[in-house]
């Protein structure tokens, strides 16, 4: 699917493949600080890395001299990451201000990411967070006693919550608060959790029982749970169905450049035509069963059949 970048995020991308002067893809050698985000397994991954000049006396004034880049990932990881290295040499922050570059200011450099390439800035965010802290311990700063929050629960073995893009726990729990995520489709927007296999969306200790804990179940737009007793008229239920699709399937499908409509609703089988990349698949009818139906399954009535036409 053609997403809607704008202007200046296709130009950054350009002029970054291109390698034009002034651009940051790369690594620094040695470098000050250096931080990973994601992993090339789960389909984004960004290296941070930075130089300073350092302070003779105080490593809290080194100044950021020099960022730079590499990246696994689409349009808008590299647009992104350029956007940030600009931001950070051209704001000559020390370290400790350069935390306090968010994602959004990544998204306004870029004047705008479609919803569902947030990810990519907030990679940017976390990659410059965690080389940040990796020039801290070089340089001997103890980032806690000067009141910044390293993340210490992030660092010690939590629990997976998304298990398709090794998520933990307390990892998400931040996310969710910093960014005031209130959705899983939000949750999966900002930092991919729940992209993928949906399992995690429902599971307990899953993504809704973490906004639930996070805002309350009534804040937190709480899905209700599947096997909810109360029938739904045959209006209902379709109804149901094309928002379950709407808000959860097609995005995920688009993501792959795939797509799927519902051509028609019978009693509980629901008739569908995959579209995009998803038609030619030769994986087309384990999405259907396993992404489709299990998700229709989940959130709208136990008995849905889904069948390709
Ligand atoms: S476990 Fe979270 S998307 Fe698969």
């Amino acid at each position: 699917m053609a997403w809607n970048y704008s202007e200046k995020t296709k130009q950054l991308f350009m002029d970054a493949v291109h390698g034009k002067p002034g651009t940051h893809m790369g690594e620094i050698a040695d470098p000050d600080g250096l931080g990973d985000h994601g992993s090339i397994a789960c389909g984004d991954a960004l290296r941070f890395t930075f130089r300073v000049r350092r302070h003779p006396t105080d490593p809290t004034r080194d100044v950021i001299t020099e960022a730079r880049y590499l990246t696994f990932g689409c349009t808008s990881a590299i647009a992104a990451s350029e956007a940030l290295c600009t931001i950070i040499e051209e704001g000559r922050f020390t370290p400790i201000q350069a935390l306090s570059v968010t994602n959004e200011d990544i998204v306004e450099f870029l004047e705008g990411l479609p919803d569902q390439k947030i990810h990519c800035s907030v990679m940017g965010a976390e990659a410059l967070q965690a080389a940040v802290f990796n020039w801290a311990r070089k340089r001997g700063v103890d980032l806690t006693k000067l009141g910044i929050d390293i993340h210490q629960e992030e660092q010690e073995e939590g629990r997976v919550v998304c298990k398709c893009f090794n998520l933990t726990e307390p990892y998400i729990k931040r996310k969710i608060r910093e960014l005031g995520l209130r959705t899983i489709p939000e949750i999966t927007n900002a930092i991919k959790a729940g992209g993928a296999c949906m399992l995690c969306h429902h599971a307990p200790g899953g993504l809704q029982d973490l906004l639930n804990e996070a805002w309350g179940a009534e804040a937190a737009g709480a899905a209700p749970a599947a096997s909810a007793p109360a029938p739904l008229s045959p209006y209902q239920f379709g109804k149901k169905i094309e928002k379950t699709m709407e808000d959860y399937i097609r995005p995920m499908l688009q993501r792959d450049g795939g797509d799927i409509n519902i051509v028609d609703i019978k009693d509980t089988v629901v008739y569908c035509r995959l579209g995009g990349a998803c038609a030619q698949c030769a994986g087309s009818q384990r999405t259907l069963k396993n992404l489709v139906e299990r998700t229709l399954k989940e959130q709208v009535d136990e008995r849905v059949r889904v069948i390709e036409v």
